[in-house]
């Protein structure tokens, strides 16, 4: 197949928002509606599309949906799972009443515990959800300040102890237990109020503590060779164990839906349920952060809990799944024609190494599309272990394709990722038919990370220079600098398209960087800024490695951090808040600047 690469978009730009890629979190996805012009240009239908890091299975959902074949690999149990689901297409109408009936179950396993008073009129309701606060104990004077009762009107941290005046230090004041602050039930009017905590509730809690059923509760261990021990400063937290994540109630509610959902005969219809339960926890534990304006989502990228946090209705968060699965399951299939026999439903999904990818023949596969770890950006096997808990099974990190920045993996791992990057793209190599294309999404900061990669896919023997380089803008930060503010984050990944060489074609090298390239690049994607886009410091860093890579150079002393200086050279500046760039800038051409 000769394609015409042109013909794709140089930029794409593609909103997180779809249906389908809110309905289950995992980390980085790609949403579908960015691979599919790359399947439509690459491949015919019918033709088989490969994905050796495959996560949560979107490249195989894409080709599903342009009756491509599929054939998807990852280490992640919790990718596989939710892949899974994903392809899962139980009909509406018997997944909305198992759904409620499994409900139906767990709300009368789980008994009182989620009953309160309604205090405007005393009416017995459930709660929706109940705010929770840290407490911290003042050094001064030792009286315990509830975090929450103490933020300022407009929702900001405390800057002192509230009841002497002493500075408020978060990192070295010790935590008391916490505490429930704030009950929400629905209001005589149908809408929802914020009441105080009543003797009620304490009751239910405490008698939710000595339930036997947290025995049931499934729990994994994150300990301290995990990377996420101590990012997340697990160890002095406590919190080094899955299944401390959820309060009591909310934890004999998860077992009892879980126990429910599993009785449901039906093999899709189950699939389906699996799918919304693991899509939920995130948000029925402690990481679904509180507010002033709205709750914030879980950190996907971190076990971050924050000092204010929810305690939300399981059956609340779960009914809303399920209505969402419906609408992901109507976008993937509702385009389908039932009676057409040429529709395929050909997607695998194995568990394996991308560096063995023993379920694929030589010369089997039309195109590879894929999405490898960023260097030391994510780990995801550490994350999910709070999913996998629930599952019969964890992935095997032994080989996963990451950096360690902390302890003891941490000898030798830019080198082990690199060598197995290096394998991973010799075995597209060898799965690819000769001429067929491999397109690689990538993003990191590190002009050395991008050199390892250039590296590895031309050691595997892919052609040097690419025959497309789109800039992927996901349109919002990365998960790397969700909360960091500031500009050395990169959100914008690139795609780089290689081709297998045609059968007798041997491959170029690279040249190396030569001294001085690195300041004319970042001058000339500098010098791109004058359409009035609005722009942040990684579409430029995304811009000129671009550049190098078109002209076959090595990216190894490319890095974000010499552009960011370039920028402020050039008299822009960067807004700490959203990271676009600002500036009254006069351009080396003459042009004017954003
Ligand atoms: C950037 S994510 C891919 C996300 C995917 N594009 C999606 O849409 O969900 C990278 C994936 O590589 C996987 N991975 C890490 N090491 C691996 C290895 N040695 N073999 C196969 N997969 C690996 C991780 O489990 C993770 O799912």
């Amino acid at each position: 197949m000769s394609p015409d690469p042109i013909r794709l978009p140089e930029t794409i730009t593609v909103p997180r928002t779809d249906p389908i890629y809110n309905c289950h979190a995992y980390l980085t996805k790609v949403p579908i509606r960015a691979i599919q012009p790359f399947i439509e240009t690459f491949t015919k239908p019918g033709e088989v599309v490969v994905d050796f890091f495959a996560g949560s299975g979107m490249t195989g959902l894409a080709a599903l949906m342009l009756n491509r074949r599929a054939r998807l690999s990852d280490i992640s149990v919790l990718g596989k799972h939710i892949a899974t689901g994903y392809l899962m297409d139980a009909a509406t109408p018997g997944l909305r009443a198992e759904a409620n009936q499994a409900m139906a179950a767990a709300r009368k396993a789980l008994g009182t515990l989620y009953m309160t008073k309604r205090g405007s009129d005393g009416t017995k309701v459930e709660m929706i959800r109940t705010i929770w606060s840290f407490t911290y104990l003042c050094p001064s004077c030792r009286n315990e300040m509830v975090f929450y009762e103490a933020l300022n009107a407009r929702g900001g941290v405390p800057q002192r102890c509230s009841s002497c005046g002493t500075p408020f230090a978060r990192r070295s004041w010790l935590r008391g237990d916490d505490v429930p602050v704030r009950v929400i039930v629905q209001g005589e009017n149908g809408r929802q109020v914020a009441q105080e905590v009543c003797e009620t509730d304490r009751r239910r809690m405490r008698e939710a503590l000595r339930d036997g059923r947290l025995l049931k509760v499934p729990s994994l261990p994150i300990d301290e060779d995990r990377e996420m021990f101590s990012r997340s400063g697990l160890g002095r937290s406590g919190m080094t164990e899955t299944g401390k994540f959820f309060s009591p109630r909310n934890s004999i509610a998860l077992v009892e839906l879980w126990r429910a959902i599993n009785n449901v005969q039906d093999e899709a219809i189950r699939q389906n349920l699996r799918f919304a339960f693991t899509a939920i926890l995130p948000r029925a534990s402690m990481r679904y952060q509180w507010s002033a304006k709205r709750p914030l989502n879980a950190q996907n990228q971190t076990y971050y809990v924050a000092p204010v946090y929810f305690e939300w209705n399981v059956f609340d968060l779960y009914g809303r799944k399920v209505n969402a699965v419906i609408r992901a399951n109507e976008a993937i299939f509702g385009g389908w024609d039932l009676f057409s026999t040429e529709k395929l439903l050909d997607v695998s999904y194995e568990i394996a190494s991308a560096e063995k990818l023993i379920h694929l023949d030589d010369c089997s596969a039309h195109y590879v599309f894929t999405d490898p770890p960023f260097g030391s950006n994510i780990f995801y096997s550490d994350m999910n272990l709070f999913q996998e808990a629930w599952l019969p099974e964890t992935t095997d990190h032994s080989r996963e394709a990451v950096i360690h920045t902390t302890g003891k993996r941490k000898n030798g791992s830019a080198e082990r990722y690199e060598e197995l990057l290096r394998n991973a793209f010799s075995e597209a190599f060898r799965v690819l038919k000769p001429g067929r294309y491999m397109s690689v999404v990538f993003g990191n900061s590190s002009g050395r990370i991008w050199g390892l990669v250039q590296r590895a896919l031309r050691d595997a023997g892919f052609k040097a220079s690419p025959v497309h380089v789109a800039l992927l803008d996901k349109g919002q930060r990365s998960v790397k600098g969700l909360n960091s503010g500031s500009e050395g984050v990169v959100t914008v990944d690139l795609i780089l398209t290689v081709q297998r060489p045609p059968k007798g074609v041997g491959t170029e090298r690279a040249v190396t960087l030569a001294n001085g390239d690195t300041d004319s690049l970042i001058r000339a994607a500098i010098d791109e800024l004058a359409d009035d886009r609005p722009c942040n410091a990684s579409h430029v860093y995304a811009r000129t490695l671009r550049k190098a890579i078109q002209k076959g150079l090595l990216l190894d002393d490319l890095h974000l951090g010499d552009v960011l200086i370039a920028l402020r050279n050039a008299g822009y500046r960067v807004d700490r808040k959203t990271g676009r760039l600002f500036g009254d800038v006069a351009h080396s051409s003459g042009t004017q600047s954003t």
